[in-house]
């Protein structure tokens, strides 16, 4: 069988990654399309961007250009020790087995884009070897499909036919996306945010309660953690005592935050959070300090419930408009592990039958691999293959 190796680079916010992955293209044999992930490295910022809880692009784009050829130093060396090729030295690797690269072009952080795709160019024109220009939205949609693409058989033609219509929710800390694939490689965006996206709405609600960066994972987990204490009836009723443990977080009677639930009744497949961030914000404001803390578990689970009770809604309901036959989750969100859980329970309550399809844990924060896998696809499917000269970095 004839196959093509990818070298892939991904820079489009706060992760400098490179990835190697194997493909059969087009025709060989063609109904059948199959990956192998020879390589996957990723470098996250967090640690940088923690010390001013977010992400400053200025920043974010300093350390990728310093990142960017370790990254793909280790990519490479990983990928040749998996192919037996050690002896090879890098320069002679890429001649000799890397087909070609593939590269985040947008959206994203212009500047830390700019850093991805100058490497990927430079490359191409050193050795040449032709782009592929990725989409990071098709990137995020492609992560879905990893466990297809990997497995022994691949993703045939019968499995394309069981898999597709697919509506994809892509959910991040820059996007919220409901997406129609009718087909392989079809991306149509049905629905979005319409402000913040719900992982920025995770982590603005995170800032306010002066959690650690980055904040999704904290709300995630201080909501988890209130959510076993109350099943588990290890519970303490807020009362006028002033002395209950930090460490327990309450019930609250009588105290309903009854936070929104935005656009969730439209008739579109939009999102909005920024009136959920408000709704925290006065709720926090009518707080003094102590207050907040003994509330915390309470209100991180009241929060992510809000934003999870929206996204599992509407992605149904688009679900069930387009009749789909799998729904998919992706993106950093995607690995909220109260999401997926609630995804899986009423999408096996809905009287049509429908699959779930969630990205792998390790792919559903940006990553190299699953821009590679968007390539993969281009591909086989024989479009977007480009000259450097060509290729161009851009924010939207
Ligand atoms: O896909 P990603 O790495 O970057 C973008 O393309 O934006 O997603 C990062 C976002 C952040 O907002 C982060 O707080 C959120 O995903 N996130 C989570 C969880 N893990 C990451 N949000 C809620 N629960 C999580 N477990
Ligand atoms: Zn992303």
């Amino acid at each position: 069988m004839l196959i093509k190796t990818i070298l892939a680079i991904e820079t489009s916010c706060d992760e400098t990654s490179a990835s190697v992955l194997q493909v059969n293209p087009r025709g060989e044999p063609r109904a059948n399309l199959k990956v192998k992930v020879l390589s996957s490295v990723v470098y996250s910022q967090v640690l940088t961007h923690r010390k001013t809880q977010g992400v400053v692009p200025e920043v974010a784009a300093r350390e990728h250009s310093v990142k960017i050829i370790p990254v793909i130093k280790k990519a490479l060396l990983d990928a040749q020790i998996v192919l037996k090729q050690s002896s090879l030295s890098r320069k002679e690797f890429i001649s000799k087995h890397i087909d070609y690269i593939a590269v985040t072009t947008n959206p994203g952080l212009f500047g830390s884009l700019m850093v991805g795709v100058e490497t990927a160019k430079t490359l191409s024109y050193l050795y040449n070897k032709p782009i592929i220009p990725v989409n990071h939205i098709h990137g995020h949609l492609a992560s879905v499909l990893t466990e297809k693409l990997t497995s022994q058989t691949g993703l045939d033609k019968k499995a394309q036919k069981v898999l597709f219509p697919m509506i994809t929710l892509t959910v991040s800390g820059g996007h919220t996306n409901l997406v129609l694939s009718k087909k392989l490689g079809d991306y149509q965006i049905v629905g979005k945010t319409l402000d913040d996206a719900a992982g920025e709405a995770f982590d603005k609600i995170a800032k306010m309660l002066d959690l650690d960066y980055p904040g999704g994972v904290e709300v995630a987990r201080i909501a988890d953690q209130y959510q076993q204490e109350v099943v588990s009836s290890k519970y303490y009723v807020l009362s006028e005592d002033k002395r209950i443990p930090h460490n327990i977080s309450p019930i609250i009677h009588n105290t309903d935050f009854n936070f929104p639930r935005p656009v969730l009744h439209s008739h579109d497949f939009n999102f909005s959070f920024s009136g959920l961030k408000t709704a925290v914000y006065y709720q926090l404001r009518k707080m003094d300090k102590r207050c907040i803390k003994i509330m915390q578990g309470y209100i991180c689970y009241e929060a992510q419930k809000a934003i999870v009770e929206v996204l599992v809604a509407k992605t149904l309901k688009a679900a069930e408009k387009y009749q789909v036959k799998t729904v998919g989750l992706a993106g950093g969100v995607a690995s909220n592990f109260f999401l997926r859980k609630k995804l899986k329970f009423k999408i096996k309550n809905l009287k049509l039958k429908i699959a779930l399809s969630v990205a792998p844990k390790e792919l559903c924060t940006d990553n190299a691999t699953m821009i590679a896998l968007s390539a993969g696809i281009d591909l086989y499917l024989g479009r977007n293959i480009k000259s450097w000269e060509r290729v161009v970095a851009s924010s939207n």
